[in-house]
Formats: structure tokens, C-alpha cells, sequence
């Protein structure tokens, strides 16, 4: 019985290869080093270095490795990049999602973890936001992942394959035994951009907008440290294999902080007083996004362990440092 864990060489699926190993489970990844890095994949893992589109590639790692269960994390994640890039969005997101759905539903799995993300929401009309609001992504990135959880819900209830959809908000900080992190060098999200800003590895960072409707007129969002969202896919699988009911539940503490008061933490925790420009605000990017965080608490008994700005703040700062020494070396 293996786990099959696609995108397990990016930042999130790393920290799941590694979560997965610690659990003492068998695990394949499935990545094609586009976003990823071998040496971040857990060495106790397999990793196949393919397509999650790729129909008899997967069918032969499933017979394999008898996967009983994929975590897919493999897909595009830049807001702004899809408002440019749709049809590539849409291809990776969506197009490779329903072959990765079919092949696992021919080969019998049972189980099936899915990545979504809050942008599905768009700019919601509550926060805390609930599950059951309407859908109304405002991105091609939130649509891509609309739709893939359309072709999951379906899939589910005509061939019996149980899912779990959690619906991420901010992922940021990094494995707390240093395995792994954020790695990709050209990464935009805000806590990254921070964290090099403070380390001297930017000269600057921008503000992307000031004149949003929130507290200081900075995007608010709520920032889930990477290893409670993987265990919470960790309880996932656990909830599917016992038999529980197919579910979606938003992936996030349920408390916001404003892109303002996170560099003021990076600033502080860092000891670093580094230049920061008020710019317009970015393409697709809504006011606020908070978790109404209490259908995972009930449902999946997830328990975080990292809920704090600072920790997550240091995490980040610590992993940009080994990633100075490791290029360094
Ligand atoms: N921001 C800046 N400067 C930067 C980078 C970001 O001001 O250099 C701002 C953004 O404008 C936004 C906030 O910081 O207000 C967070 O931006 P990120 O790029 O870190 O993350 P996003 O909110 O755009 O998107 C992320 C994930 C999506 C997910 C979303 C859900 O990439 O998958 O969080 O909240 F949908």
C-alpha cells in the first residue's frame, strides 16, 4: 500500500513526502521538476520523474506500487501569472487533473486528496469565509481549481472515490526540522519575498496596493504554516481509509494578518530594517481572504501545532539562510 503524492518535489508536497514517511507510510512522487527539486523529496521516497497528465505512466506506478491513495499537488500556483497565462493554467490545473481523476478511478483507487485553494472564493462576500458560500473565483488560477474540484465532486459520486478538498489559504514557513521549504527562487508570495528582502537577497520589496477596504488598506490573508496543512491531508487520508464520508473543508487558522503587519513581523523577528515601496495593487488579487476554520477542527480532528505570525516568520527566515548556504555550497 503506497501513497502516491504528485508535485512531492514542490514546497507543499515535500512537506507531505516528509509528513507521510514520519508516518511510517510508502511513498511515491510523481513530479516533473518543472517548479520542483529532487534533493527536496524525502530520500525514504520513490520519486518518478513524469507528467500527473501522463495516463500510463500513473496506471504503472499505481499497479506498481499498489497506491491506494493520491495526494495531488501538482499544479500552477501564481495568481498573477495566470491572469496571463490561462489556457497554461487551465491545461496543468484542470486538463491533467481530470487524467489523473480517470486513470486513478480505472485503476480502482479508492482515495483521492486535492489541493484547492481559497481563490476559489474570489472576493468573497463574508469573512471568516464558509465553505458553503458560492463559488466565485475572480483569477483563471481559482477557476482552473473550480473546476477540478467540479470534476472530483462528479467523479466521486458516479464511480464511489471517496475525496477530501481542502481549500488552502496562505501557505508560508517551512518544516520545523529544516528538511525542506520554499525553494523556488523566483517565488512571489508575500512571506518568501519578505523573508529575501530581510536576508539582502532583494534590494526591495512592494506593497501591492494600500487602498484595499481592510484595516490599513494592505490585503489581508490568513497564513497556515506548511506542516499543519500537510497533516491535515495526513488526517485525510486517515479519515478516507476508515471509511469517512468525502469532504471539503478550508485549510487556514481563521484569523488574518494585513500584508503590512506581516513585513512589521519580518522586520521585527529578522532584526532587519529593509526598503519597502507602496506600489498599485496586483492583477486578481481580492481584499481579504480569512478561513472559517471549524468544519476541519470537527471533521478531520485537526489540531495545529504553528498558529503564530512569528514562528511561521522564522521558519521562512530560516529556511532562506540554508537555502544561502546550500547555493553557497
Ligand atoms: N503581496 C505584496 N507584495 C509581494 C507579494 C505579495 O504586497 O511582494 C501581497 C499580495 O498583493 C496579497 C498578499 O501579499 O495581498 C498575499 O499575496 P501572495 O502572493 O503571498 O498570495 P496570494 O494571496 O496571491 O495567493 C496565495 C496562493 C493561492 C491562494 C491564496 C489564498 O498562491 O493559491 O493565497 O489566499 F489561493
Amino acid at each position: 500500500m503506497a501513497v502516491l503524492v504528485t508535485g512531492g518535489a514542490g514546497y507543499i508536497g515535500s512537506h507531505m513526502a516528509n509528513e507521510l514517511i514520519d508516518a511510517g507510510e510508502d511513498v511515491v512522487v510523481l513530479d516533473d521538476l518543472s517548479a520542483g527539486f529532487w534533493w527536496a523529496v524525502p530520500p525514504e521516497a520513490t520519486l518518478v520523474q513524469g507528467d500527473a497528465g501522463d495516463q500510463a505512466l500513473v496506471a504503472r506506478i499505481i499497479r506498481e506500487h499498489g497506491v491506494d491513495a493520491v495526494a495531488h499537488f501538482a499544479a500552477k500556483i501564481v495568481v498573477p501569472e495566470s491572469v496571463v497565462d490561462p489556457l497554461g493554467y487551465y491545461l496543468n490545473n484542470t486538463v491533467k487533473t481530470r487524467a489523473l481523476i480517470e486513470t486513478a478511478v480505472r485503476a480502482g483507487v479508492r482515495r483521492f486528496i486535492f489541493s484547492s485553494t481559497a481563490a476559489v472564493y474570489g472576493e468573497p462576500s463574508a469573512n471568516p469565509i464558509p465553505e458553503d458560500l458560492p463559488l466565485a473565483p475572480i483569477n483563471p488560477y481559482g477557476r482552473s481549481k473550480m473546476m477540478s474540484e467540479w470534476m472530483l465532486r462528479d467523479a466521486g459520486a458516479a464511480h464511489g472515490l471517496g475525496y477530501v478538498i481542502l481549500r488552502y489559504f496562505n501557505v508560508a514557513g517551512a518544516d520545523p526540522k529544516g528538511r525542506t521549504g520554499q525553494s523556488s527562487p523566483n517565488a512571489t508570495h508575500l512571506i518568501k519575498v519578505a523573508a529575501q528582502a530581510a536576508l539582502g537577497k532583494r534590494p526591495f520589496m512592494e506593497v501591492f496596493g494600500v487602498d484595499f477596504p481592510t484595516k490599513d488598506g494592505s490585503g489581508v490573508r490568513d497564513y497556515v504554516q506548511v506542516t499543519d496543512l500537510v497533516r491535515a491531508h495526513v488526517a485525510a487520508l486517515k479519515h478516507l481509509r476508515a471509511g469517512g464520508e468525502s469532504l471539503v473543508c478550508n485549510c487556514g487558522y481563521g484569523s488574518g494578518y494585513s500584508v503590512l503587519e506581516v513585513i512589521d513581523t519580518v522586520k521585527k523577528v529578522s532584526g532587519a530594517n529593509f526598503t519597502v515601496k507602496l506600489s498599485p495593487r496586483r492583477a486578481g488579487d481580492p481584499a481579504a481572504l480569512t478561513a472559517k476554520a471549524d468544519l476541519i477542527r470537527e471533521k478531520l480532528h485537526w489540531q495545529p501545532e504553528f498558529d503564530d505570525l512569528e514562528t511561521i516568520v522564522q521558519q521562512a527566515l530560516a529556511w532562506e539562510e540554508r537555502l544561502v548556504r546550500k547555493n553557497a555550497a
